[in-house]
């Protein structure tokens, strides 16, 4: 994938990432084959921007995430992120490098109930990651913890409170503090909402949206539907069964989709269904990521198949000359895909 025409620019450049888990079995715990959750995936991200990722359950998203922040050890390929202008390789750096280059990526997680330490006061909960890093004196980062507390809105004088003394999407605010605290150029953002009530997950959505523009940090904004990411992203990658099979700009994503499986997810979103002459429903379910299917991954599901299919993996291919959208199917240039105004 030609990545490097937009390397001056990248914050983030992955290429050609892998992460197999190996599956046990019996008394022995033998090892008998491997969960492919990530099978060769080639993106960049831009400063300042914000790429959604979406797919199915168990496509890969949350491995991706967790690879890229060094929570798992790929298999396979290189996580290149800028440091002092220069692209490093985070899987060549050795504990302390790497230590110095993760306070300039943080993670935000779905489950907010779960992702923050019960038994930690808010304030401690903030300021853990200046700990860690041993960034200022105790009064500062008091005083950070404070200031970070007001900008995420919630006030000061809940610093001594517990988690379980806050709602899902204050919980939430409280994480996305945690992840500014030391000023990162990146956030994973894993299904930050999902979790949460539909009427606060817009409010959520609207301070992520707020915090970026501000700050100028750049995003991977996991999520499941196409609608969650619509909003926020500039460009969004659409991945199925551990691979990309699309990435474009969001008014291309959702106007002019380019790849069977963009269309299908599109039509199976509610807020379109409603005056929509063609509903595309996914045939089967997603098959079993230990033994993917032959040729392009989405053959056993995709309406417009054909012999080809079956046998030859479709590249992820440039779809433009700006070499910012691609797309994975031997027929994206044939095929009259549907998307929705
Ligand atoms: N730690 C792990 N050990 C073994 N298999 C794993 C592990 N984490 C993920 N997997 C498997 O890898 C595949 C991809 O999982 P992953 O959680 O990355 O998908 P996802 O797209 O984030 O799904 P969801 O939308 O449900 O969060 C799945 O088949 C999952 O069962
Ligand atoms: S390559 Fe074939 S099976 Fe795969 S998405 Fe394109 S048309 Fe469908
Ligand atoms: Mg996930």
């Amino acid at each position: 994938m030609e990545t490097k025409i937009n390397n001056g620019s990248n914050i983030l450049c992955v290429k050609g990432l892998k992460k197999y888990f190996p599956i046990h079995k019996g008394f022995f715990k033998r090892v008998t084959g491997h969960t492919k959750a990530v099978d060769g995936v080639d993106f960049y991200i831009k400063k300042g921007e914000t790429v959604g990722l979406v797919g199915e359950s168990g496509s890969g998203k949350t491995t991706v995430g967790r690879c890229i922040v060094r929570l798992y050890d790929p298999t396979d390929g290189r996580v290149e992120f800028c440091v002092n202008g220069e692209m490093k390789n985070l899987i060549d750096l050795g504990k302390k490098e790497l230590k110095e280059v993760r306070k300039s990526i943080q993670m935000l997680f779905q489950d907010p109930f779960s992702s923050l330490n019960s038994r930690l006061r808010i304030k401690d909960i903030i300021t853990e990651p200046l700990v860690i890093h041993e960034i200022g004196t105790p009064k500062e980062r008091l005083e950070r913890a404070k200031e970070l507390l007001e900008t995420v809105g919630i006030t000061a004088d809940n610093m001594n409170k517990f988690p379980h003394q806050f709602s899902g999407g204050q919980r939430q605010r409280i994480g996305i503090a945690r992840a500014l605290s030391i000023n990162p150029e990146l956030i994973i953002c894993d299904e930050p909402v999902s979790a949460l009530d539909v009427s606060v997950q817009a409010q959520v959505l609207n301070l992520l949206y707020d915090l970026q523009k501000k700050m100028n940090m750049s995003y991977l904004f996991i999520a499941h539907d196409l609608s969650v990411v619509e909003y926020i992203s500039d460009r969004v990658m659409v991945m199925y069964l551990g691979k990309i099979v699309e990435i474009a700009f969001s008014d291309a994503i959702y106007q002019d989709p380019k790849h069977p499986y963009t269309e299908a997810l599109l039509s199976s979103i509610s807020k379109y269904q409603a005056g929509s002459t063609r509903r595309i429903l996914i045939k089967g379910s997603i098959p079993d990521p230990s033994n993917p299917p032959t040729g392009c991954v989405f053959h056993t599901r995709c309406l417009y198949v054909k012999d080809i299919c079956r046998m030859e993996i479709p590249e992820l291919k440039a779809t433009d000359d700006t070499a910012e959208s691609f797309v994975a199917c031997h027929f994206y240039k044939e095929l009259d895909l549907k998307g929705y105004i």
